[in-house]
């Protein structure tokens, strides 16, 4: 179908048909503050150099930290880690308190438990209409042998063999 104003659920709805992991992106904004926020839309991009991307929606409260940090983390999830993106997607405050985490490059907070985390500094944003793409280059990455979380379908999936 032509996509028009009238079918953005259906358009939002197909696009759930392709599944991707769950990250929680971070970073220190110039007040000290914490940003961070569930997103689905990271990839990775480049080898060499080694670089990344993510969106985030213009709207997001955390939209002019991450417009402006030098150094942001990601966070990818496990599967026994949906508790915590529930957390960061939700409008408004983030729950940093009661959750442990590491300061990474910038004092974007590092979450215990995850699958990989890496921590990169902005190196270049583009116009992605309603969302801004972010890309940054790893400076530092780790990994682990945790099962990712999954969502598509507009829910999260749990991975089986
Ligand atoms: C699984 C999942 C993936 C998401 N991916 C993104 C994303 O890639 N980019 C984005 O801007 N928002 C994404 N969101 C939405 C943000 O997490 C959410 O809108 C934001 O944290 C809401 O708070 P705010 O309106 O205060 O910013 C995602 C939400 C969920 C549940």
């Amino acid at each position: 179908m032509q996509i028009n104003p009238d079918n953005i659920r259906d358009f939002r709805n197909a696009l759930g048909g392709f599944p991707t992991g769950v990250t929680i992106i971070t970073a220190q904004g110039g007040n000290g503050a914490l940003a961070g926020m569930t997103a689905s839309s990271f990839n990775t991009v480049s080898m060499d150099p080694p670089l990344i991307l993510w969106s985030i929606t213009r709207g997001a409260t955390y939209f002019p930290v991450f417009d402006e940090a030098s150094h942001f983390s990601v966070n990818v999830l496990a599967e026994d880690q949906q508790e915590l993106s529930n957390g960061f997607a939700k409008e408004g405050k983030k729950p940093f308190d009661g959750i442990s985490f590491g300061t990474g490059l910038g004092g974007a907070p590092l979450f215990d438990g995850c699958v990989a985390q890496f921590q990169c500094e902005t190196w270049a944003k583009y116009d992605g209409g309603d969302h801004v793409i972010i890309v940054g280059k790893v400076i530092e990455f780790e990994s682990s042998d945790k099962t990712p979380l999954v969502f598509a379908g507009g829910g999260y999936k749990l991975l089986t063999n």
